[in-house]
């Protein structure tokens, strides 16, 4: 179902990302196993976006080594799946920009129509699927941008804050699909700035801080008692973002 071959384990070794003569990324070594759900924390400016593109291969590490070791020398690209924070759709309806995407993958005509509705249906979004994708409100192109990830069937999907600009009700679906894609054998990466969401939704925490991990942890023990004092400020809401 999730392609011929598993990807993950993800690792990255002594990744950094200078900009500009920044660090932005600053030495970052991790590994990600299957199955799980990490969210990735940490007050604005601090490397997450970046950490989630870099590691999706959007950009390239100026040192360091990201490593996707199922791969084996294959490409991971078509196994994994990103949705941004503002989606970008294509100037053609709903319906089509999910085929478009799935015509990259070289689906034939009839599993794309198949996938296509059945994103479509699961995800709420039949009534509008014929809409010009651009006119659509910000949640429902947030939920669209979620559908054409669910219809690619990724192996691993990277979200960047995926509710920020949602109602309480649209949020809510939205973590509803991230658990059923989830509970489908996709490995979740995230980011997201609702602590709440983080509460439901993460397994594993991803603390990071001026581009650097500075805690990663079972969620559970994350959130009763962080180990380092950032990242008990930051839960506390004391964290400045220029600290
Ligand atoms: N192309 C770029 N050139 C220079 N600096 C950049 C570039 N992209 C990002 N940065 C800087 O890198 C830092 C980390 O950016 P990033 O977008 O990853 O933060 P973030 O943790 O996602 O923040 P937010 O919570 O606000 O989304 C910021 O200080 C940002 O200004
Ligand atoms: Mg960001």
């Amino acid at each position: 179902m999730h392609g011929p071959q598993p990807i993950l384990p993800l690792e990255l070794r002594e990744v950094v990302l200078a900009l500009g003569g920044r660090r932005l990324i600053d030495g970052i070594s991790c590994r990600f196993a299957a199955g799980l759900k990490t969210v990735i924390i940490g007050p604005n400016g601090a490397g997450k976006s970046l950490f989630l593109r870099l590691c999706h291969g959007l950009i390239r590490p100026t040192a360091g080594e990201i490593v996707w070791h199922g791969a084996a020398g294959r490409d991971p690209a078509s196994a994994q799946a990103m949705v941004f924070q503002r989606p970008v759709m294509l100037r053609r309806s709903a319906v089509a920009n999910i085929e478009y995407a799935l015509s990259l993958q070289g689906l034939g005509r009839r599993l794309r129509r198949e996938r296509v509705a059945e994103v479509l249906a699961r995800t709420g979004l039949s009534e509008i699927a014929d809409r010009p994708a651009r006119v659509l409100s910000g949640g429902e192109q947030q939920k669209l941008a979620l559908a054409r990830a669910w219809a690619l069937r990724p192996q691993v999907l990277f979200l960047d804050e995926p509710t920020s600009s949602l109602d309480p009700g649209a949020s809510h679906a939205i973590e509803e699909i991230v658990r059923t894609l989830h509970a489908e054998g996709t490995r979740i990466i995230m980011t997201t700035h609702d602590l709440g969401q983080a509460r439901r939704l993460a397994d594993e925490v991803v603390f990071l801080h001026h581009g650097r991990i500075v805690e990663h942890a079972p969620a559970p023990a994350f959130f009763d008692g962080p180990a380092s004092p950032l990242a008990a400020a930051f839960l506390r809401g004391e964290l400045l973002w220029r600290e």
